[in-house]
């Protein structure tokens, strides 16, 4: 299935810009042998890690304490004194930080120099390098000898799962387990949230994805467990074979994603029938109410924003601005469809009608944060069920 050019989705730019913007065809396919959902063709990380990169993880508060949760949840299970722990992707520390009152020996890699450089500053030991075999390679002290490598929002990110399991493989003790979290395929297809898919999500896994995958590389999935973050995510525990028993959800989600066809290509047919269906739904639906007069703004400029306004051909016709609070988006225009970027007080001072939010992820703590815009009339708007 194509979701036609898009531009990079974290690609914010100035208006000198907007001649050389890069696009390239968003395609997604299915891997019917490992069961997994998967773009086409994708941009090598290198290019969107950079100084530049504009994420944030501790921009949510929710975020901050579902890492503090599942940093506690990690200490409890899989951690003792001393252990070794390394997260991949570790942004600005959000998860890290929690570890600094123990006698945990941790360390991050996180790419993006100017977030690796404000985690280090916290004394967060932060490595600015993308972790790969090569990069495990160099970490002598912590070869075979790793109780915990864990990762959230980022194993997806990465084109070579090869490399990163042999990376994993020379770090973990016999005993160690590689603990991730991903949005989740299944949510994705139930919601028809299809603004999961875009450059920097290679891959969309599920449980059956995850198992056959590692299986290959003589790993076993002992335990998943759904998490609500990012609008329905799982968290994967990884172990080498026969190391631990294997828990009995794990085999209890998997005949649940084979009733829902999770693990072949029928599921995938439908959800293109339905992002076609949504496509038509959101355009009509906000057409009308431009029609009716109405002012619409987006509210937080996400990457996730970024396949919506492209897919459906989103522009200022309807949409006058997204409000966001990170300081590098603000003044900058979304990639693609050029809608302005600006700051959350043109919200509070001047409300529209009705707001997309494209975080709908986060809608718990938005909709608590802005309930005066509800309050006074103002409504949201969504391709997404807020309850
Ligand atoms: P997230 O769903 O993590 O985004 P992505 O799709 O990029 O992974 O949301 C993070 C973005 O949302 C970030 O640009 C900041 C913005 N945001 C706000 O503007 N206000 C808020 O209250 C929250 C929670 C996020």
């Amino acid at each position: 299935m194509t979701f036609g050019q898009m531009p990079p989705a974290n690609g914010f730019l100035e208006k000198k810009d907007f001649k050389n913007e890069y696009f390239y065809e968003m395609e997604v396919g299915f891997s019917e042998e490992i069961s997994l959902f998967q773009l086409n063709n994708f941009t090598p990380p290198k290019n969107i890690h950079t100084e530049k990169y504009p994420f944030y993880t501790s921009s949510s508060k929710f975020m901050e304490n579902h890492f503090r949760d599942y940093s506690n949840w990690m200490f409890k299970n899989y951690l003792k004194n001393n252990s070794k722990l390394i997260e991949i992707g570790s942004n600005d520390g959000t998860l890290l930080k929690n570890f600094q009152k123990t006698d945990i020996d941790f360390l991050g890699f996180e790419p993006s120099s100017k977030i690796a450089e404000l985690a280090n500053q916290q004394k967060i030991k932060t490595i600015n390098q993308f972790f790969d075999k090569e990069s495990a390679l160099e970490l002598t002290k912590y070869k075979k000898n790793t109780d915990v490598i864990c990762a959230a929002n980022v194993i997806a990110h990465i084109p070579d799962l090869k490399d990163l399991i042999h990376g994993i493989d020379n770090l973990l003790s016999s005993t160690g387990v590689f603990i991730f979290e991903e949005p989740y395929l299944g949510s994705m297809f139930s919601q028809v949230s299809y603004d999961q898919i875009y450059d920097e999500h290679i891959y969309l896994f599920s449980l059956s994805s995850i198992k056959k995958l590692f299986n290959l590389f003589d790993f076993d999935l002992i335990d998943a467990l759904p998490q609500i973050t990012h609008g329905g995510s799982i968290r994967y525990v990884i172990a080498r074979k026969n190391k631990f028993p294997i828990k009995k959800n794990v085999s209890k989600l998997i005949d649940n994603e084979k009733e829902k066809n999770l693990d072949n290509l029928n599921s995938c047919l439908e959800f293109k029938k339905n992002c076609e269906g949504s496509k038509s739904k959101i355009l009509n639906d906000l057409k009308k109410i431009k029609n009716d007069g109405k002012k619409i703004c987006g509210y937080a400029a996400t990457a996730k924003s970024s396949t919506i306004l492209n897919y459906c051909k989103i522009g200022t016709d309807l949409i006058d601005y997204i409000t966001d609070t990170t300081k590098e988006k603000i003044g900058k225009y979304s990639p693609g469809m050029h809608i302005p970027i600006v700051s959350v007080d043109r919200f509070k001072d001047n409300p529209p009608d009705v707001a997309y939010l494209f975080a709908w992820n986060h809608r718990k703590e938005i909709f608590k944060k802005e309930k005066n815009f509800s309050l006074n009339g103002g409504k949201w708007f969504s391709h997404v069920k807020l309850d």
